[in-house]
């Protein structure tokens, strides 16, 4: 048997061995079957195919160890197909892990992007010594099954003052060339991104190094450059930046640089600025459908963090966030839920707001929109009974108890709450507010019925709908026969 197919049947094995259904299943988010799931990898648009792929290890719910890429398709965002894993560690240049990375699809396939990773055994640090981060592709005509793995580039064709860390590969197609960016780390602990771009006799060369004028932390992951209106952003998720104020509090960050001049000029990068300000969210990933939308999808959760996942205990971890289209208004970057998931809405329940307290049903799944009329009045919403959402007219706090297994508080400072858009799910919370310009994401696990929202002092209007889930259908049983 080939190693690609022990692989393939390991993965198989695990995903038919199944989970016992705990209550914290999500229901409209996606999950691993099975295992570990961690970055949103290679979104793209093959034909009406919307394709989602993510790191993922069905055999462990340990990370670093991802040598699997999962995958989705959609058409709808409602409804998916589950399909056999697209990428396995089975080349002496990916043995490691099949890390992340990127897709562009043509008229006649999909190519995936992605890092293969290497680890030599031997007692190396595996920054400087021990590793291999090799840029690779491989290629399908189905969209299902890929093969042909090339490499494009090894660690001795990046700059000679960075580490072994130089990963992510986000390509992408601008003015006409095809461009590629990668995070890296370098020999002094500064992270950038490495702009490649490819000559006609598809050779990547390296265009420019990009990075900010102070140091941005230490390493630049799943980096994503793209432009939307008149600004260009590069996306990062940098590694090593200290905590400021109410920014900047997870373990790792996840957000935006401005980017002005020419990428492969005299760039300029400016005014970092988080994608969301919850406990749960990392490595995001986006890419313009066939409609022209910029649409972002996260991993909804984090390494190395100080609060848990109680879904451990049943075999699996992670989930991704749900999509979302960007938008810039007023010059700020804004995310909002895709209008697709209106799909899911069970019937509204519209209730005036008087400041008086008000209750909904004790939904474990719902979606609500306040509407406040008075923006700078205080409030305090409870969501599923543990999860507060708070405002005094200056600072819009969440805030967990147990369970939150961890998680304390999160802030942001906000000049006036005028709307708030909540999706709840079994064990994520999602909270777009004002329109999105600043986003609360995080997983809490509520093991007692509780009403969907408890709600004092805000007047307006709230509109509320019980969700229904996801539709998945399994089509991995079957493709696995034809591999
Ligand atoms: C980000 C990341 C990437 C890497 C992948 C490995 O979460 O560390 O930099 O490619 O995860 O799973």
């Amino acid at each position: 048997m080939s190693l690609s197919c022990s692989l393939l049947e390991k993965a198989r094995s695990a995903e038919a061995a199944g989970l016992s259904g705990d209550a914290f299943r999500l229901g409209f988010h996606l999950m691993p079957p099975a295992g570990w799931l961690n970055d949103p990898n290679g979104l793209c648009q093959f034909g009406d195919d919307i394709h989602i792929f993510f790191q993922y290890n069905p055999l462990d719910i340990a990370p670093g160890s991802t040598n699997y890429w999962g995958h989705y398709t959609t058409r709808d965002y409602v409804h998916y197909d589950y399909h056999l894993p697209a990428l396995c560690g089975d080349s002496p240049r990916d043995e490691n892990g099949v890390y992340s990375g990127s897709a562009l699809a043509d008229e006649s396939g999909i190519t995936l992007f992605y890092t293969g990773n290497v680890k030599h055994p031997g007692d190396y640090d595996y920054t400087l010594a021990g590793r291999e981060h090799n840029t690779m592709t491989a290629r399908s005509t189905d969209g299902i099954h890929f093969d042909h793995k090339q490499v494009l580039l090894t660690n001795e064709d990046y700059p000679e003052d960075l580490t072994l860390h130089v990963r992510d590969p986000k390509v992408f197609v601008r003015d006409g060339s095809t461009w590629m960016v990668l995070g890296a780390r370098s020999k002094a602990d500064v992270g950038e991104a490495l702009l490649y771009r490819e000559d006609p006799s598809g050779h990547w060369a390296l265009a420019n190094r990009l990075t900010t004028p102070g140091p941005l932390g230490y390493m630049w992951e799943c980096p994503d450059l793209f432009t939307l209106g008149d600004a260009t952003y590069l996306a990062i998720s940098p590694q090593g930046v200290e905590a400021r104020g109410e920014r900047f509090n997870n373990v790792y960050q996840s957000g935006v640089l401005r980017l002005t001049g020419d990428p492969a000029g005299d760039a300029a990068l400016t005014d970092f600025t988080e994608y969301d300000a919850g406990f749960d969210f990392y490595a995001p990933q986006t890419f313009a459908d066939a409609r022209g939308r910029r649409i972002l999808i996260a991993w909804m959760g984090l390494p190395d963090i100080p609060y848990t996942n109680p879904t451990a205990d049943e075999g699996w971890m992670h989930a991704l966030t749900l999509p979302r289209e960007l938008t810039v208004e007023d010059g700020r970057l804004c995310q909002h839920p895709l209008a697709e998931l209106t799909a899911l809405r069970g019937a509204k329940r519209a209730v005036p707001l008087e400041g008086a307290p008000v209750e909904t049903p004790q939904d474990e799944r719902f979606e609500a929109i306040l509407t406040n009329s008075d923006p700078q009045a205080s409030f305090e919403a409870t969501l599923r009974g543990g999860c507060r959402l708070t405002y005094d007219g200056q600072v819009l706090r969440l805030s967990f108890d147990a369970c939150g297994c961890g998680r304390d508080q999160r802030q942001r400072t906000i000049p006036g709450v005028h709307r708030l858009h909540i999706f709840c799910d079994t064990s994520s919370v999602e909270i777009f507010v004002n329109d999105g310009s600043t986003v609360f994401t995080s997983r809490f696990y509520p093991e007692k019925p509780a009403p969907g929202i408890t709600l004092s002092g805000m007047s307006g209007q709230l509109d509320y709908w019980p969700l229904s889930s996801f539709s998945i259908r399994d089509l991995s049983a079957k493709e696995y026969e034809n591999v």
